[in-house]
């Protein structure tokens, strides 16, 4: 597993360096699950193209490849939002130059197309298309451990509790990463601020998605009634303004820069990430050291590690 921050920080702008904001996130989620151990049977839920888990767990890719391969950017417009990574292109081939050594046993998503991204990773035993709204497709006590970023996207966030509960070993343990509204919040602000047209292109649909977006309180209670032990509770990321950078950050205009990257010749490719990922990693780095602000309370993302 990659040891520092700075070196996930490289890795993660790497990947995502059109949207370096998610790759600053990206370093700090990683660190948050450092810990975590993929004891089998493991599950990665809501997997989606495995390249965060692929990088967390130690994976490199060439230079030559990132996230922003077969995409659908140029069906994207801001008055009719699609999702733009929800695209499989049958010649998709990410370059590795490293394979992380840990395996997960399954990994699941509801969109096919990430699977069969996820797939040419290979860190995933078995992908298993599966909708979060239904039971999951396991056993009783069956997961060692679980790891999921995405348990809140959901409409009834007590049917995937409950099924994450009844399908966890007793000596089993969940790693969930999840939001609260104080993710958010930044578009809050800028209500006021902006007009509605200009919201619109800011949020690009997140606050009509994000169903299940809970206080932290709020997460407590619930992982309590659906028979969870909270054995851990973490921040993932220092302080607020990480999150105002990403609620801006470069979406609005994103399917526009992949666009663009993609007409480049692979060696001005490489020399334009090259000067383009310094440039952000230089910006980024102090941010990694910024002082801890959040209370639990008013945290925007949290770890919970929970048991039976
Ligand atoms: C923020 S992405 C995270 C993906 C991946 N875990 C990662 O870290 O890159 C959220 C994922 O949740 C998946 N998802 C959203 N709603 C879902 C549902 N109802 N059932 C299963 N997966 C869902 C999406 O397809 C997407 O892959």
């Amino acid at each position: 597993m990659i040891s520092s921050l700075e070196d996930k920080l490289m890795k993660f702008l790497n990947l995502y360096w059109l949207r370096p904001e998610n790759g600053l996130l990206m370093a700090f989620k990683s660190e948050n699950i450092e810990t975590m151990k993929f004891e089998s049977p493991s599950l990665d839920l809501s997997c989606g193209d495995g390249m965060f888990m692929f990088t967390h767990l130690g994976g490199t890719f060439s230079d030559q490849f990132d996230y922003f391969k077969s995409t659908s950017a140029d069906k994207f417009s801001h008055d009719s939002t699609i999702d733009i990574y929800d695209s499989f292109d049958p010649d998709y081939s990410p370059e590795i130059i490293s394979h992380p050594k840990v395996k997960i046993d399954y990994g699941t998503d509801w969109k096919q197309n990430l699977l069969d991204k996820a797939s040419k990773l290979n860190i995933h035993d078995k992908l298993i298309l599966h909708d979060n709204n239904d039971k999951l497709p396991f056993s009783d006590n069956f997961f060692k451990t679980v790891y999921s970023n995405s348990v809140y996207w959901v409409d009834n966030i007590d049917l995937i509790l409950s099924e994450l509960h009844r399908t966890l070993h007793p000596d089993g343990q969940i790693f969930l990463q999840i939001m609260t509204p104080y993710h958010i919040e930044t578009l809050d602000k800028l209500d006021k601020l902006f007009s509605k047209e200009a919201i619109d292109i800011l949020d690009r649909n997140r606050r009509k998605s994000y169903m299940s977006l809970k206080k932290y309180e709020e997460w407590v209670e619930l992982f309590t009634k659906s028979g969870f032990k909270i054995k851990e509770i973490r921040n993932s990321y220092p302080n607020e303004f990480i999150l105002d950078l990403w609620n801006v950050g470069l979406r609005p205009i994103a399917h526009l820069l992949i666009q663009m990257s993609d007409a480049l010749s692979s060696e001005k490719y490489l020399e334009i990430k090259k000067h383009w990922v310094d440039i952000f990693y230089k910006l980024f780095k102090p941010l990694l050291y910024s002082p801890e602000t959040y209370k639990f309370e008013k945290s925007p993302y949290l770890l919970f590690v929970l048991e039976k």
